[in-house]
């Protein structure tokens, strides 16, 4: 009979909970799926008498991680600590050099050492795998390294921190301010320890890079995805850009182009009726475009106890099946270095401007786009009472360059009141 695959999980936070009560109450099925029975050697965590609502009696308790991860009796060394290094990097690069097989649902860990932990992972012939790491339940890693291997993927668009798109959900449907539905996100507990993780974009982007990887063959480059947080999208411009027929999201991009690679995680607007529009609450969605299957939309939830258990447990599944699949989809050595794109591929950008209302201001603003080479496409100004105007301009494609130039020479028109709002417009 085949040997059980005995594991060692270290994290017992929600993730960590999850894992357990699927192993325990689907033991059949899972042995059923994955050819033999899996089984728990050993846990930890950093508090051991924590309530938890699972029993924990059947197994060994290791308080220090690194030993879970070095213990004989395990094959499998599950990841749920969390953190780009400290015990979450010790344990696992201990559980690689012991030859275990490592699950992890650590997305910071992977974008800041995920070519280290790769290499390490094949020098022991051991496999690393993440599905955990990348919009929770949705198993876009699986989708992009297994389902879509014979395709060049041409761009990767994904919505992929829910308590961000949660909060911008607000705003647009209660009329809340950034800082309510904020307060709001966190009385849910949807905000991470430091939930400049979640609104800095700095979460979705160590997503985002991941996909990068596999998707470009390229090794993980986070420092080089653009970053922008949702923290100055106003409810102004959330209504404006509806009127206009558009949703704010805080979008991840990646793309590999003429310049270069190009990775960007910022607030952008996308068309209202587009799948990606229409993602409203806690929801992730990752949108891939290869050139054999065009696009693929995957929809579903990026957090939370059973969905990204789901997403451990399918890793753990193929690994009592033997299916051994390279970190990033292709043995380390092969992925490049990426050249970072060094400017952003053209787009239309949404502005809104407060004018002050008199003659000629228009024409002033106008003339600055003209002059950067900026192309207007439409254009409103909305009714008001004070002195100033407040307007709204989408423009066609520019660069980046383009509009930068324009907006500082705003500044110089003596028209125009305020910062300038840009926001890029994806067309998905
Ligand atoms: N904090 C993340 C989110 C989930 O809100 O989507 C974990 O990455």
């Amino acid at each position: 009979m085949t040997e059980p695959l005995r594991l060692g999980i270290a994290g017992l936070g929600t993730v960590g909970v999850g894992v357990l009560k699927i192993i325990r109450q689907k033991a059949a099925l899972l042995e059923a799926r994955g050819g033999r029975q899996i089984t728990i050697s050993a846990v930890g965590a950093r508090n051991r008498s924590k309530e938890r609502g699972v029993p924990l009696d059947g197994y060994d308790w290791e308080d220090d991680p690194v030993e879970l991860a070095k213990r004989d009796d395990i094959d499998v060394f599950v990841e749920l600590i969390g953190g780009s290094d400290g015990p979450a990097k010790a344990s696992t690069e201990a559980a690689l050099r012991a030859g275990k097989d490592v699950v992890s649902a650590n997305k910071a860990l992977l974008a800041h050492h995920g070519q280290a932990l790769a290499e390490l992972a094949e020098a022991n012939g051991s496999v690393l795998r993440f599905e955990a790491a990348v919009a929770g339940g949705i198993p876009v890693v699986k989708a992009l390294t297994e389902g879509l291997a014979g395709n060049d993927i041409q761009r990767i668009m994904g919505v992929m921190n829910g308590t961000c798109n949660y909060i911008l959900t607000r705003m647009e449907s209660a009329g809340l301010t950034y800082d309510e539905a904020f307060a709001e996100a966190d009385g849910l507990g949807y905000l991470e320890a430091d939930p400049t993780l979640d609104v800095g974009g700095i979460d979705a982007g160590h997503k985002l890079s991941l996909l990068s990887a596999i998707a470009f063959g390229t090794q993980v480059d986070f420092d080089a995805v653009e970053l922008e947080g949702i923290g100055r999208v106003s409810i102004e411009d959330i209504r404006q850009a509806a009127d206009m027929g558009y949703k704010v999201k805080l979008l991840g991009v990646c793309q590999m182009t003429g310049r270069g690679l190009e990775q960007r995680m910022s607030p952008c607007l996308v068309p209202a009726t587009s799948p990606l529009g229409q993602l409203d609450g806690g929801t992730n969605m990752v949108v891939i475009e290869g050139d054999q299957v065009g696009q693929i939309v995957m929809r579903g939830a990026g957090a939370g106890e059973g969905p990204t258990a789901s997403a451990v447990i399918g890793d753990v599944l193929d690994i009592a099946r033997g299916t051994r699949v390279s970190t990033f989809g292709q043995p380390s050595d092969r992925l490049t270095k990426p050249k970072p794109a060094s400017t952003a591929t053209p787009a239309p950008y949404y502005l809104r401007l407060m004018l002050l209302d008199k003659p000629g201001a228009l024409a002033k603003v106008a003339a600055v786009l003209g002059e950067a080479g900026v192309s207007i496409n439409r254009m409103r100004q909305r009714s008001h009472d004070q002195n100033t105007a407040p307007v709204l301009i989408v423009t066609h494609k520019t660069t980046r360059a383009a509009l930068d130039n324009a907006l500082a020479a705003m500044v110089g028109t003596g028209v125009v009141e305020g910062e300038p709002v840009a926001l890029r417009i994806e067309h998905v």
